[in-house]
């Protein structure tokens, strides 16, 4: 069925939902342009004149948290929410945004440091559309996903091997990153070890991997459009990671890259 076609049907059957989804795609457009040239205002790339600060902790668990809570709430309204392969997935969300919401908050050091409301407040907005669409997409608006046969379907497994791949480059890169700095420090490092061999910002890369995977297990519309707007979130910003270590530190690695090993 021709894009526009398949648009205007859910339009008519689910507004709300289709406008959600592609208002986070022209949202990744939007972020993808301005973090080009804007790096956004946090950790160290924070600098005054964006409005109120909260305490950067607090307004990670706060932003976070509408991604978990509002996909369990619009999963468990369905019916499906029991079937086998729905509950794999929503077990992969789960075990990714469970931690990233109430758990990795509290392991950041320098967590005192503030970030500006507004960023909190976007990322919110964010995460509460992203979960919601995801949830509605996997219990209502996929049948492939109704039954076990996608479980032995190569977009499934492949899917879930790259889910799995990109969840561990993501957490090993984020602890070694957590570890550079004992208790009560808040200064920068350069990390070393794992994909910082080869890469400035492997925990987003790892990031990227991860929900490119879920996409692919997926196979739905919200599940690639969130894959599409981690990237364009992450890649501008690991160009800027990436030109910050390097105005910081001369002896900063020559061959590491920004985002993608050997190549970008
Ligand atoms: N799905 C999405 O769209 C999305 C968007 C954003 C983030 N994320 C994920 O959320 C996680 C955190 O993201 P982030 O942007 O906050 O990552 P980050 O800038 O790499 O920082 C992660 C933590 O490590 C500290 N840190 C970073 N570089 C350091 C260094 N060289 N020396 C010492 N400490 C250092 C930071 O401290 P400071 O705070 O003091 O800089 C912060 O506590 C990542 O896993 C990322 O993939 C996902």
């Amino acid at each position: 069925m021709p894009i526009t076609e398949a648009f205007s049907e859910s339009l008519q059957a689910y507004p709300i939902y289709t406008w959600t989804v592609l208002g986070v795609v022209v949202l990744g457009i939007v972020s993808f342009v301005l973090l080009s040239f804007i790096s956004a205002p946090y950790g160290r790339h924070l600098r005054p004149g964006w409005g109120p600060t909260v305490n950067a902790t607090i307004l990670w668990g706060i932003m976070e948290a509408p991604s978990p809570v509002s996909f369990a709430v619009v999963y468990f309204m369905s019916d499906n929410a029991f079937k086998p392969v729905p509950l794999v997935l929503f077990g992969m969300y789960m075990f990714h945004y469970v931690y990233r919401s109430f758990i990795y908050p509290f392991r950041m050091r320098g967590g005192h440091k503030q970030k500006p409301l507004v960023t909190g407040l976007l990322a919110l907005g964010f995460n509460a559309a992203n979960g919601s669409t995801n949830a509605f997409a996997i219990t209502v608006l996929a049948p492939h996903l109704l039954s076990t046969d996608w479980f032995t379907d190569p977009r499934f497994i492949i899917g879930v091997l790259v889910f799995v791949a990109g969840y561990l480059i993501n957490q090993q890169s984020d602890a070694i990153l957590l570890n550079l700095r004992k208790p009560g420090e808040s200064d920068y490092k350069i990390p070393q070890g794992g994909f910082y061999r080869w890469l400035s910002s492997p925990n987003y890369f790892g990031e990227i991997v991860e929900w490119i995977g879920f996409a692919l297990a997926a196979w739905t519309v919200p599940a690639w459009v969130f894959a599409w707007f981690t990237a364009t979130n992450l890649v501008p910003r690991a160009f800027s990671n990436h030109r910050w270590y390097q105005e910081h530190f001369s002896d900063y690695p020559k061959t590491r890259r920004a985002i993608i090993p050997f190549v970008l």
